[in-house]
């Protein structure tokens, strides 16, 4: 986080903060949340795309009302792809004409849920869904902008399960044997549809501006076919080139990923340039970044129960080191072996550094949050750690496998901590169970 430093006494802050207090007052786990940094990061994209682009937060990365309600503030859209984040969204009384939704299946519920609430508008995902809208909308007396989702078959260099615009995936429409354009044709010829973009998410943690630059040739070629189909008048409405997210962060000291700027420059250009060759209006980008706002400004507090030297079969020897958390709140070294960093935050060591491997509580040996961290020699029951960067994707993608309770949500600001989401209980558990 960017408000994180070490007090003289060894004590990390963060926002102010000290780890110990908040380790004291809510426990651990604990996420942290430095909120400036968020906001900050709300303005950086918003900054570097500027004023004629859309911003859009996704919220799968990690939602609460309190974040929805920060990101209304910094004056950005937010994407939901569920029910379930929709409510929170409405609950925080995001704008609802701000909200769009995404999903490859979401249900006639979800639809009538989002037209209720007057989204602003929906991304389509197959022929069947168009159809279904089109019924959803008809019945509610409304005609409801809309989004084609495309497949623009690049293969962005990132894990497989975290890829989408490929070819072979459950998402959008192809490009290939024409049937983006198959789309366009059904959604034109839908009363109660308004087609007023396109859409494409080629992928999460990218670090290459190009796979996101081809995207845009290829959307905008869908664009020039529908040009060639229905002419510069029809074609018009369609104002929003929507290129997703996927914008990588620093989990680890090596890793690099390119400047907002430099992809805004890039991506502004491609669009200014190739929608005046097929005689457009400019259409306006948007973006749907996650992980690039959330991410880096939350760490994840634990505290240290065991420590276990293992003799390797080579001699060696591993160390273990146990926290209170696991794979319950952090499943992205075990699904996608992702790396993190992970300080020691209750006090100073002067102790040489060893490879330690950070893992949880959990029963099952897969439950490891750090393969090869190097932690100082003395690190015992009893030290804080914090795992840097777990914003996105770790609070949201919890579970409670083996009855852990989900861990706490703090925010930190100028000094001060709140509580955004409370740690689940026993009783919560139990309250899931009809026989008493
Ligand atoms: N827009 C769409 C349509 C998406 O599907 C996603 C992410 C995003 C935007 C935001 O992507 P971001 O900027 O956060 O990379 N659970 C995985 C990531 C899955 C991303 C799914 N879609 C992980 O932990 O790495």
């Amino acid at each position: 986080p960017r408000g994180a430093a070490r007090g003289a006494d060894g004590v990390v802050t963060l926002a102010g903060v000290p780890v110990l207090d908040l380790a004291e007052k809510y426990g651990t786990p604990l996420f942290v949340i430095d909120e400036a940094d968020f906001r900050s990061r709300c303005k950086d994209v918003i900054e570097a795309f500027g004023p004629s682009s859309r911003i859009h937060y996704a919220s799968k990365a990690f939602l609460c009302t309190e974040i929805a309600r920060w990101v209304a503030d910094e004056g950005l859209s937010l994407d939901v792809c569920s029910g379930g984040e929709l409510a929170i969204a409405l609950n925080a009384s995001f704008p609802p004409e701000r909200i769009a939704m995404h999903g490859n299946n979401k249900s006639v519920a979800e639809l009538e849920a989002g037209l209720a609430a007057g989204v602003g508008h929906i991304v389509l995902d197959s022929l069947i869904e168009i159809d279904r809208l089109n019924e959803v909308a008809g019945r509610a007396g409304v005609v409801q902008d809309v989004l084609v989702r495309v497949t623009v078959g690049v293969e962005a260099h990132t894990h497989e399960f975290i890829s989408t615009a490929h070819e072979d995936q459950k998402f959008g429409f192809s490009l290939a044997g024409g049937k983006a354009l198959d789309a366009v044709r059904r959604v034109f010829g839908a009363d109660n549809l308004r087609l007023v973009g396109l859409h494409s998410h080629i992928g999460s943690q990218i670090f290459e501006v190009d796979g996101f630059e081809l995207a845009a040739h290829r959307v905008i070629g869908l664009l020039r076919d529908v040009v060639s189909e229905f002419g510069v008048d029809k074609t018009a409405q369609i104002s929003t080139i929507d290129l997703g997210g996927g914008l990588g962060i620093s989990y680890v000291p090596t890793d690099n990923p390119p400047p907002l700027e430099e992809l805004a420059a890039k991506l502004g250009a491609i669009v200014d340039s190739e929608s005046a060759a097929v005689g457009l209006p400019r259409p306006t980008l948007a973006v749907e970044p996650g992980r690039a706002i959330a991410g880096p400004g939350t760490v994840t507090l634990y505290e240290v129960g065991t420590v276990k030297d293992v003799t390797l079969g080579s001699g060696a020897t591993r160390r273990y080191v146990s926290v209170d958390g696991g794979m319950s709140d952090n499943i992205r070294t075990a699904l996608y072996q992702a790396e993190y960093d992970v300080r020691l935050v209750s006090r100073d060591s002067e102790a040489g550094p060893v490879v330690a491997r950070v893992v949880g509580k959990h029963c099952e040996s897969g439950d490891v949050i750090i393969r090869d961290a190097w932690m100082p020699d003395d690190v015992a029951p009893g030290d804080l750690v914090a795992v840097a960067a777990t914003g996105a994707y770790c609070y949201s993608m919890s579970s409670r496998y083996n009855q852990l309770t989900r861990p706490a949500v703090v925010a930190v600001r100028d000094g001060a901590a709140r509580l955004i989401l409370r740690r689940e209980t026993v009783e919560d558990l139990l309250s899931l169970e009809v026989t008493q």
